[in-house]
């Protein structure tokens, strides 16, 4: 399961998408509706050649609420990127929509990878639930310092495509 927030750096997804697919991964994109403002879910859903959800009340004609049916799917549960907010309601235990609702319902373990502006990444509520979510034995996979999209040089920057791609070809290849 492929989560993406609402960043500037949601048009990276297109390429974790692919490269995952390319792989062998199969790619199941959850955007949220910010998600949606960056890159249009058509993209990643050609790319991952699966459907690509982001509207809790859209239910398929199954019988289970969709949420529950992709959170039993899912063998990993990666966010890249994750915005600040998407930190704030996964500590907390929020599930205002269908990513935050499927991080809840489902048992798989949670990769995160940070995108945010340096200012938002240092901010005790950001840093709080991040140390939370550690706590919890949640992975994450460093954002980097670096020219931010909002102008500002500094910490925030989504970690390199190659990193995150390895970060989940080291989680499988440790499961299997
Ligand atoms: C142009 C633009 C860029 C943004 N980039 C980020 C970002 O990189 N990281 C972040 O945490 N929030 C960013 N935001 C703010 C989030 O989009 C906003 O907090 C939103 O509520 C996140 O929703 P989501 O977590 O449900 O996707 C940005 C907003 C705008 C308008």
């Amino acid at each position: 399961m492929l989560g993406v927030t609402g960043s500037i750096a949601a048009y990276k997804s297109a390429d974790i998408t692919s490269r995952l697919t390319d792989l062998g991964i199969s790619v199941f994109p959850v955007l949220t509706k910010s998600a949606c403002q960056f890159i249009q879910p058509l993209t990643l859903q050609t790319l991952a050649r699966n459907p690509a959800v982001y509207d809790l009340w859209q239910e398929a004609e199954s019988w289970q609420p969709s949420h529950i049916e992709l959170a039993d799917q899912a063998d990993l549960l990666l966010v890249a990127p994750a915005t600040a907010h998407c930190l704030a309601n996964f500590a907390q235990g929020f599930s205002p929509d269908l990513l935050s609702s499927i991080h809840l319902a489902t048992q798989a373990p949670t990769m995160l990878a940070p995108a945010m502006n340096g200012k938002m990444l240092a901010h005790s509520a950001t840093q709080g639930n991040i140390s939370l979510l550690r706590k919890r034995g949640y992975f994450f996979i460093e954002p980097q310092r670096g020219q931010l999209a909002c102008g500002y040089e500094g910490d925030g920057k989504l970690a390199d495509v190659d990193t995150i791609i390895d970060a989940v070809i080291d989680f499988f290849s440790q499961v299997e």
